[in-house]
């Protein structure tokens, strides 16, 4: 993307999706592991690293995976706004999108994304203890027998009742492009998944 396309925003939107679509796929991207926020049972908020499993620019929502059991999850069922912040140094783009989660745990959205996982991501669905519980040693809390190995086939099923995906429907995107000739900062927000334009001081 040229640099006189971002006074673009209709091409910059076109660009925010295909950079979010190769953050899925591609294990090296920087929009592969954003940051994603939301608010804990006190009412402060909560931050931590996802790793980006699915963008629907047809329903424009982000997917990422989680173990029903971590606190992370009832906090997102009693409230549902949330925040993605992604970087890419490469690019010079930051991206703030807000969105409201969605928490979909042994229910189709949830099996057809088990039955694509791989035996060695199942493993994490494994653990004896809940995920964020305290324990007395440094463990991860995968059975024993599990160390090093991918569990079977048989094994990895067990996990199935504590995979959860976090689907996250789009409402708005901050986008800042960082250019020594001078930054551009443009506001989407969503209404029907259609997007509203606003330029923004940076
Ligand atoms: C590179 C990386 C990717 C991660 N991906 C995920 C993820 O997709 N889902 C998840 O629940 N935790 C993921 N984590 C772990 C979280 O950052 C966090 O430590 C964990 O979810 C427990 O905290 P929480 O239950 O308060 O969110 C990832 C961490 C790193 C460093």
């Amino acid at each position: 993307m040229s640099t006189s396309s971002k006074e673009n925003a209709a091409e910059i939107f076109e660009d925010i999706k295909k950079n979010l679509t190769r953050g899925v796929k591609d294990r090296k991207h920087a929009f592969h592991t954003p940051v994603f926020s939301n608010i804990d049972s006190e009412g402060g908020i909560d931050s931590r690293v996802v790793v980006l499993r699915k963008f629907d620019p047809s329903s424009m929502t982000l997917n990422f995976h989680t173990d029903f059991r971590s606190p992370k999850v009832p906090n997102l069922k009693k409230n549902s706004s949330s925040q993605f912040v992604f970087y890419d140094h490469k690019l010079k783009i930051q991206m703030r999108i807000k969105t409201t989660s969605l928490v979909n745990n042994q229910n189709d959205k949830a099996k057809e994304m088990w039955d694509k996982t791989r035996l060695f991501s199942r493993k994490c669905y494994l653990t004896l203890k809940d995920p964020s519980s305290i324990t007395e040693f440094p463990e991860d809390g995968i059975p024993e027998h599990l160390t090093g190995k991918e569990p079977s086939h048989e094994e990895s099923e067990k996990g199935y009742k504590n995979f959860t995906v976090v689907e996250n429907k789009i409402n708005e995107i901050d986008w800042l492009y960082l250019e020594i000739s001078g930054h551009r900062r443009l506001k989407l927000t969503f209404k029907n998944n259609e997007p509203e334009y606003n330029w923004l001081i940076p």
